[in-house]
C-alpha cells in the first residue's frame, strides 16, 4: 500500500447519528469516507475499497470492534486501526492496543481527539510503508548482491573444477584443501581420499621435495617465490611416478605465508610423443644405414673400375717417360690420356660426394628440392647396381617441372629405397623407368618409379609399408624400406600409391606438393 494523496477510511458504527456526524467532520477535513453500520458490513467494504485507516466502534450488536480488529489485522496487517470505547473501558482499549490497534479514543469523540488520532495513524502507515519499502529494497539487494556472489562462486569453483592442467592448493600446514578433476585424474586419488586428509608432500619423494622448496625460494624458475615450467614427478596412488610440469605460487595474508597453489601439467602423453619420435627417427636411421651399407657396396665397384682405368693411364705414361724423349706427337698423347684420367676423377669425386652427401646425418632441412637435380643423384648412386642386374633404365623428367619443399636427403633416401625394391624384383634383369612430372590439376609433383619385375601379390599388398613387413630373406631385407617412404612423404604432406600385379611388375607413385 502506497502514502495515499487522499486518505480513505472506514468508519464503522452501529449509532446512525454518531456515523453521520464523522463522516461529515473527516470529510471536511478532506477525507474519503465510507460509512458502514455494523462489523461485517465494515470488513466487507474494507475489502472492497482497501482503506488505509479504519475507524470502528467497540460495542455493536453482532461482531464487536474488537472482533473487527483482530479480522483486519489478520488479513492486512498495515491497516490502522483506531477503536472508538465507552468511557472507562480502559481494559478494552488495552485489549484493542494488544490486538495492534493504532490509537483509541474515548467516546463521545471530541474533534480534537478524532484528529489527533487519526494524525497518528496517518503518521504510523508512512513510516510502517517507508519501512516496508526499506525493507524490500535491503532484501532486494540482498538477494542480487547474493545472486551475483553465488554465480561468482560457481565460476571460480567450475574453473577449479574442470581446468585441464590440475590444481592443487594447501594451508599453512600443507594439508590439501583444493584438488580438482584433473588431479584426481593424473593421480588415481578421489578428492575425498584427498581433501584435508593428506598433506601436499604425500605426493613427492622426500628428495623431490626438498628440491622444490628449495627452487621456490630461488631466483631460477621465474624469480623468489615463484617456480614456473618446473619439472619433477609425483607420485600416484597406483605408484606409478608421474612426471609433471608445475608452476607454483605461495598464498600470502599479508606477510605471512598462509598456502600455496600448484598447477600441474601431466606430461605423459608428451613422454610418449617425445619417445615415439624419437623411435621414428632410430628406424629412419636404421633404415638409412641399411641403405648405405648396400649402397657403399655397389659404389665401391663403381669407383674401382675408373680407379683402375686411371692407374693404367698413369702407369703407361711413366714408362714412357722413363723410355723415351717427349716428341710432339707423344705430348698430344699425353694430353688425351690426362683428359681420360680427369673424366675418370670426375666420375668418382661425384660418386663419393653423393654418397657422402646421403650418409650425411644431417638434421631434417626444408628447402626448395629441384626434382631433376634429386632423381640424378639417385640414378649416380643406383647406377652401378642397375648395370650388375642387368636393368635397362629410362628416365624423363618433364622441363620446367617445378620444385617442391622438402628435406632433399630424405627424399633422396625415398627413391633409392624404391629403386633398390625396384632391383631386387627383377632378379632376371628387366626395365626400370624413373618419370616426373606436374599435375596441374593437384599442383603436386608427382614422381612415378616403375618396374618390370616380379610384382606382389594380392594378399601382401596392404602390408608392404608396414614397418619389419618383408617377402625376402634375412641376408636381402628387414622391411624398413617402404615405412620410411611413407614416413617421410606423410611429414611432406605427399603421398605413396602402389599399384601392381603379380609377374606384371610394379609402380610407386609419390605426389608432393609444389613449393
Ligand atoms: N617393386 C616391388 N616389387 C615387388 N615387391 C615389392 C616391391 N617393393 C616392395 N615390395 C614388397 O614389399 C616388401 C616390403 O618392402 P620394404 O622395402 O619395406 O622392405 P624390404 O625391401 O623387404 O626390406 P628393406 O627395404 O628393409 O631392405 C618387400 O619385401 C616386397 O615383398
Ligand atoms: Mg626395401
Amino acid at each position: 500500500m502506497n502514502t495515499p494523496t487522499k486518505w480513505k477510511v472506514v468508519l464503522i458504527d452501529d449509532e446512525e447519528d454518531i456515523r453521520d456526524v464523522l463522516a461529515v467532520a473527516l470529510r471536511d477535513s478532506g477525507y474519503d469516507v465510507i460509512a458502514a453500520e455494523d462489523g461485517e458490513t465494515g470488513l466487507r467494504l474494507c475489502e472492497e475499497t482497501s482503506p488505509q485507516i479504519v475507524v470502528t466502534d467497540i460495542r455493536m450488536p453482532g461482531m464487536d470492534g474488537l472482533q473487527v480488529l483482530e479480522v483486519l489485522k489478520n488479513k492486512t496487517p498495515d491497516i490502522e486501526v483506531i477503536v472508538a470505547t465507552a468511557f472507562g473501558e480502559m481494559d478494552v482499549a488495552i485489549q484493542a492496543l494488544q490486538l495492534d490497534a493504532s490509537d483509541f479514543i474515548t467516546k463521545p469523540i471530541s474533534d480534537e481527539a478524532l484528529h489527533l488520532a487519526l494524525k497518528r495513524a496517518k503518521a504510523r502507515f508512512s513510516s510502517k510503508k517507508q519501512l516496508r519499502d526499506y525493507t524490500a529494497l535491503l532484501e532486494r539487494e540482498k538477494a542480487e548482491t547474493s545472486q551475483e556472489l553465488f554465480k561468482t562462486l560457481s565460476f571460480q569453483k567450475n574453473l577449479i573444477a574442470h581446468s585441464i592442467d590440475g590444481i592443487l592448493g594447501c594451508d599453512e600446514n600443507k594439508r590439501v584443501i583444493i584438488y580438482n578433476k584433473s588431479m584426481e585424474k593424473m593421480l588415481g586419488y578421489e578428492s575425498n581420499e584427498v581433501l584435508h586428509k593428506m598433506t601436499f608432500s604425500h605426493f613427492l619423494s622426500p628428495g623431490e621435495e626438498l628440491n622444490f622448496i628449495a627452487e621456490l625460494e630461488d631466483e631460477r624458475y621465474g624469480g623468489k617465490h615463484k617456480l614456473q615450467l618446473y619439472e619433477t614427478t609425483l607420485k600416484a596412488k597406483s605408484g606409478r611416478r608421474i612426471p609433471v610440469q608445475v608452476s607454483a605460487t605461495p598464498l600470502f595474508d599479508h606477510e605471512n605465508v598462509n598456502g600455496l597453489v600448484c598447477f600441474f601439467r601431466d606430461l605423459q602423453e608428451t613422454r610418449k610423443l617425445e619417445r615415439e619420435m624419437e623411435d621414428q627417427a632410430r628406424i629412419l636411421h636404421q633404415d638409412k644405414m641399411m641403405s648405405l651399407g648396400r649402397l657403399a657396396a655397389s659404389v665401391v665397384h663403381e669407383i674401382n673400375n675408373p680407379l683402375a682405368g686411371i692407374l693404367n693411364y698413369l702407369r703407361l705414361m711413366l714408362r714412357i717417360l722413363d723410355e723415351e724423349q717427349l716428341t710432339e706427337e707423344r705430348v698430344e698423347k699425353f694430353k688425351h690420356y690426362l683428359k681420360l684420367v680427369e673424366n675418370e676423377i670426375n666420375r668418382c669425386a661425384q660418386i663419393v660426394s653423393s654418397l657422402l652427401n646421403f650418409s650425411r646425418v644431417s638434421p631434417p632441412a626444408f628447402g626448395e628440392v629441384r626434382i631433376k637435380e634429386l632423381v640424378e643423384r639417385c640414378i649416380i648412386l643406383s647406377q652401378h647396381k642397375l648395370e650388375l642386374s642387368n636393368i635397362q633404365l629410362k628416365y624423363s623428367i618433364q622441363n620446367g617441372i617445378p620444385a617442391v619443399r622438402g628435406d632433399f636427403n630424405q627424399l633422396q633416401q625415398c627413391i633409392i629405397n624404391l629403386i633398390f625394391n625396384a632391383i631386387d624384383a627383377m632378379s632376371e634383369g628387366g626395365t626400370l623407368t624413373l618419370q616426373g612430372h606436374h599435375e596441374s590439376a593437384t599442383g603436386k609433383v608427382v614422381i612415378a618409379i616403375k618396374d618390370t619385375g616380379q610384382g606382389i601379390a594380392p594378399d601382401a599388398l596392404p602390408y608392404i609399408f608396414e614397418p619389419f613387413f618383408t617377402t625376402k630373406s634375412q641376408a636381402f631385407g628387414v622391411g624398413l624400406g617402404l615405412s620410411t617412404v611413407y614416413g617421410i612423404i606423410e611429414r611432406h604432406n605427399g603421398s605413396v600409391d602402389v599399384d601392381s600385379q603379380p609377374g606384371k611388375g610394379a609402380v610407386f607413385t609419390l605426389k608432393i606438393p609444389v613449393l
